[in-house]
């Protein structure tokens, strides 16, 4: 039984590969020891390597969770998800800040083959970045609004910070899938991580998947590092 709800909370840790290339990939990937339910491959290594990466993960028997965080005209936007599925990931972002239209192309272009995640607010933005670039308003209200915009367009699924998963998930219903990155256990460095909360309060907040990066691939043993991230998401799981 505890074998089961283990197995439930590691399906629901992610992590980041922010690693440099394919090398540095494989060595994190088996330092983690099967400890993690997916991986997400993003910007840094997807720009190195390219859709190598992402084979090299599906190659471990992951399903893979591409974070472009794709912001552009629709028609483009739309190309690069075809592009995706024929890569076959899981999961890929594309930014809400990027309107109605492009949203709904998105969708459009996954035609359900895999789930299409808005991106709400990077989760390092704070209330006092927000209007040199010219978003009025809190962060919680930004991210509400945009999340809202993105379900109706179509979006399966949706990215928000820990601190904002209970108001998205208000504002939204059961069906979307809400991953929330900016995830530090007690304790743990925040970085650049501005809204970040500890793995059990996003769970127990109605978080889906939590992506984690640094707390696991900077530590002394990812495999404990990424076993204690589960052992705290399946303590925080509602029993079913
Ligand atoms: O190292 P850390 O746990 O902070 O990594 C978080 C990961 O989640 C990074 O790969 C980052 O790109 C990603 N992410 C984020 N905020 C978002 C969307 C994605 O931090 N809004």
């Amino acid at each position: 039984m505890k074998d089961e709800a283990r197995e439930r909370a590691r399906k629901r840790l992610i992590l980041a590969l922010d690693v440099p290339d394919l090398a540095a990939g494989a060595d994190l990937l088996d330092r983690v020891e099967g400890q993690v339910g997916m991986v997400k491959v993003g910007l840094e290594i997807f720009t190195a390597c390219g859709p190598a990466a992402v084979e090299a993960v599906k190659s471990r028997g992951y399903g893979v969770f591409l974070d472009l965080k794709l912001h552009d005209i629709p028609a483009t936007v739309a190309g690069a998800v075809r592009s995706a599925r024929g890569l076959g990931v899981s999961m890929l972002t594309v930014h809400t800040g990027g309107g109605e239209a492009m949203l709904a192309e998105a969708v459009a272009a996954a035609d359900g083959a895999l789930v299409i995640l808005g991106v709400t607010l990077l989760t390092s933005l704070s209330s006092a970045d927000l209007p040199p670039v010219g978003i009025i308003g809190e962060p919680a209200e930004i991210v509400r609004l945009r999340a809202s915009l993105a379900a109706r367009m179509g979006c399966s699924g949706l990215v928000c910070s820990p601190q904002e998963v209970r108001g998205v998930r208000a504002a939204v219903g059961p069906k979307v899938t809400l991953v929330t990155p900016g995830i530090r256990p007690a304790g743990a460095e925040t970085g650049d991580q501005k809204r970040a909360a500890t793995p059990g309060a996003a769970i127990a907040d109605g978080a889906d998947y939590l992506v984690v990066g640094r707390p696991i691939r900077d530590a002394a043993s990812p495999a404990a590092a990424a076993r204690g991230i589960v052992e705290e998401i399946m303590r925080a799981m509602p029993v079913p």
